[in-house]
């Protein structure tokens, strides 16, 4: 049985920045309260033009370059969003198209905030059964569009931002470990977007009412969290056979301080093994753990050869641990270099397009 390796990993987020005092001047809040309450400093904003297509794609090009693949080597690429482009087309296959990854399956997965630990064991399935050999994992939000920015209880704590990693096949040991994935849908009501979907389609009333917009109680999703991330990591440490001194980092989901600080205690471990960058991205959903994990590899606290945990809990309710031997990146002997397909990519849409009007112009559309 193949192993599956992490071995290319990337993010992307918006050039604005909105910091709590930038809040502080159209809702009543105040950056102490943030900062005290949360741990979040600032976030970064979509601007026009900016999607969680376009956000997903520059990430993506990012982890294809540090594996040194082209995109036409991917097999398969998981979008997980809370925040997707359009109920369908999936995202995923927007940034397919945009990749130029002609060979690649693609589809999105909706687990909130667990979701990349979700999409990662998913994609490590897939190769460890021997279906697919490269993945491409993507985090990917804009949740700033569903917010209320009228709702100081919610807009202080999302920001925008992806990131993506690449999942290749390997016989050599090591790569993603022991995974749990566990849900308990009578907490749904906790943490929702109420309308937009087949229950409550789109209509005067759910716009006027504001049920298009990010619901939440924050107090039953703190006590929830604070509850699940050390059990979840203790389980997926266990499944790997590991002992939890041997962790070098946990990696978790970037919500808020206070939870992070209480799964710390939880675990009877240092602040110092876990990995914090939510003062500067505040809650970025799925896309928290990737950047999280960028980050942690550009400032050297995950080296290839680490034991680390991704532990994170979001909407649904879901929660999840994975752990996983960090491989680092693997040489690459490639003179095309990924991003050099951005244009491609873009032409190849284009063609494809003008293709299939010709086709039904000479052969003919009807049934
Ligand atoms: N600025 C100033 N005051 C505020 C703000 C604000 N932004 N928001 C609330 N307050 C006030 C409240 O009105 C309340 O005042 P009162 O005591 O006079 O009534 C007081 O502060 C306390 O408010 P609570 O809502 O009770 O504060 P709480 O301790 O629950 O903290 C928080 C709120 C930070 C949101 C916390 O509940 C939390 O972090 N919950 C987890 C949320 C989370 O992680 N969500 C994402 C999940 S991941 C996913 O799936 C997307």
């Amino acid at each position: 049985m193949p192993y599956a390796h992490i071995t290319g990993w990337g993010m992307a987020v918006p050039q604005k920045v909105l910091t709590n005092d930038d809040l502080s001047k159209f809702v009543d809040t105040n950056d102490k309260w943030i900062r005290e309450m949360t741990g979040i400093h600032e976030r970064h904003i979509a601007g026009e033009g900016e999607t969680s297509a376009t956000l997903g794609t520059d990430a993506a090009y990012e982890a294809i370059k540090m594996a040194g693949i082209l995109p036409t080597e991917l097999d398969l690429i998981i979008c997980s969003t809370s925040s997707p482009e359009h109920i369908f087309p999936a995202t995923a296959c927007l940034i397919q198209d945009k990749l130029g990854a002609s060979n690649a399956g693609a589809f999105d997965l909706s687990a909130a905030c667990s979701g990349f630990i979700y999409a990662i064991n998913m994609g490590a399935q897939a190769i460890k059964s021997g279906s697919v050999k490269t993945v491409l994992i993507i985090g990917t939000e804009t949740l700033s569009r569903f917010v209320d920015w009228k709702d100081r209880s919610t807009c202080i704590l999302f920001g925008d931002g992806a990131g993506a990693f690449v999942l290749q096949a390997s016989d050599k040991p090591g790569g993603i470990m022991g995974c749990v994935m566990h849900s308990d849908g009578s907490g749904g009501e906790f943490l929702s977007v109420p309308a937009g979907g087949s229950a409550h389609p789109a209509s005067e009333i759910t716009l006027h009412t504001g049920q298009h917009f990010i619901h939440m109680n924050g107090k039953e999703v703190f006590r929830f969290a604070t509850r699940v991330m050390a059990q979840a990591t203790i389980e997926a440490t266990t499944k790997s056979g590991w002992k939890e001194e041997e962790l070098a980092l946990i990696i978790p989901h970037q919500a808020n301080l206070r939870i992070i600080e209480a799964a710390a205690r939880g675990l009877k471990m240092p602040m110092d093994k876990f990995m914090v960058n939510l003062d500067r991205y505040g809650n970025t959903s799925t896309a928290s753990i990737p950047i999280a994990t960028v980050e942690a590899v550009a400032s050297g606290r995950l080296k290839a050869g680490d034991k680390v945990v991704f532990v994170g809990f979001g909407a649904g309710l879901t929660w999840g641990a994975l752990a996983a031997e960090w491989s680092g990146p693997v040489p690459s002997d490639h003179f095309i270099k990924p991003e050099w397909f951005r244009p491609w990519a873009r032409l190849r849409s284009i063609l494809r397009r003008i293709l299939r009007i010709l086709d039904g112009i000479f052969f003919g559309r009807g049934a």
